[in-house]
């Protein structure tokens, strides 16, 4: 029996993503065979289909996707913790290359031991059991396990409309903390309100002219008055460019802390000077930080999670479906950056 699989033969460009045909994988002792249902895409799959990201992709070829869930079509001798049938999520140490890995999940079925499943509450529907790993677990780690963020903090949360801050902001909110999203696009800002995204306020940070270049608003002024001129605890940010990061270095309030957790913005100077009077500081964040800390760490956080989407405190905003075979035209959508949320591929 075989299964479609994507596979990138050499780096570049969309047209590298081929699907071919493999042979679906027979579950060993104590493996699961899961039928993915859903595989989140991440701008960590574009790098790394460019060659940008090797630590997950290893050398070519090699099979993309950092992210799966679905459910378990067979199990393997001696599996007692899942069953036939059970509805499961990757564990995010698992679609890795190299050694302890199991390679990329852009494919229909995944062959995994069964303490690399996690249950997944019936209130996670079948298209987001793949995709729920990156944007809650960047955000937990990030604010509660690293930060600790307290109740009455003002937590500011940069590229409004993506995934990770989408669940930033819901963990703070339900930590007690004041959110305000910022974002670049004027036209985001009601789509995002009539989502019920969990942002106090938005905050428009540039304005575009009739060609759509950006030009960046003063939109320090509009966070002094949000913060009533205390300043943000905590900025949550994957844009760190100059202008933009000197701008936050100047809305933090004593003791306030930049996290970089990408780089979306063109590197540049920034002024910051700030930070000294501030006792402030700008650290950066992977969730590889995370997992480094070890199963013990990581686990309590995905367990955070899946408790969040069954009492309902925690909800996904899936923007787009592909299929598996649509793969190239994915890559070209999410590089656009036009969505809302999370993009998915759907075997
Ligand atoms: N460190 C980690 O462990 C980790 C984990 C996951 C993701 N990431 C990184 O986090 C970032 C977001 O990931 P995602 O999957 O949530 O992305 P996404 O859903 O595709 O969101 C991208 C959004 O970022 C904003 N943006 C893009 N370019 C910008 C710029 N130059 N200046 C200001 N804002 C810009 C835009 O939002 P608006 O239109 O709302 O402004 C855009 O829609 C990526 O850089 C990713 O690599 C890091």
């Amino acid at each position: 029996m075989s299964q479609k699989q994507v596979i990138v033969e050499q780096f570049g460009g969309p047209e590298n993503l081929l699907v071919q045909d493999t042979e679906i994988p027979t579950p060993g002792e104590g493996e699961v065979l899961v039928r993915l249902t859903s595989i989140g895409m991440n701008h960590a799959d574009l790098l790394a289909r460019k060659g940008f990201y090797k630590i997950a992709s290893g050398e070519p070829p090699f099979t993309p996707g950092i992210e799966g869930g679905g459910i378990i079509d067979k199990v393997g001798s001696g599996v007692t913790s899942v069953t036939e049938g059970a509805r499961v999520v990757v564990t995010p140490d698992a679609p890795r290359a190299g050694a302890g890995g199991y390679g990329g999940t852009y494919r229909q079925y995944y062959c995994v031991p069964e303490s690399k499943v996690l249950v997944a509450p019936d209130q996670v529907p079948d298209n987001m059991l793949g995709a729920l790993w990156l944007p809650y677990l960047t955000a937990w780690g990030c604010l509660i396990w690293k930060h600790g963020i307290k109740e009455g903090d003002i937590i500011a949360i940069p590229a409004a409309s993506s995934s990770v801050a989408l669940a930033a902001a819901q963990i703070a909110k339900k930590h007690g903390c004041k959110t305000i999203g910022l974002t670049t696009s004027q036209d985001k800002i009601e789509k995002l309100k009539a989502l019920g995204a969990a942002y106090d306020h938005i905050v428009l940070t540039h304005e575009k002219d009739e060609n759509g270049n950006r030009t960046m608003l003063p939109w320090h002024k509009e966070m002094r008055q949000l913060t009533e001129s205390k300043g943000v605890n905590v900025f949550f940010d994957p844009v760190a460019s100059g202008q933009y990061l000197s701008t936050e270095i100047k809305c933090l309030a004593q003791f306030g802390v930049v996290y970089v957790y990408g780089l979306l913005g063109a590197p540049d100077t920034v002024d910051v000077t700030p930070l000294i009077r501030k006792f402030a500081s700008i650290t950066g964040w992977v969730l590889g930080e995370l997992m480094f800390a070890g199963e013990k760490v990581w686990r309590e956080g995905c367990q955070h999670i899946l408790d969040g989407f069954a009492d309902g405190s925690y909800k996904q905003h899936i923007d787009a479906e592909y299929k598996l075979e649509d793969v190239q035209n994915a890559h070209i959508e999410m590089h656009k950056g036009k969505h809302i949320g999370k993009l998915v591929l759907i075997p």
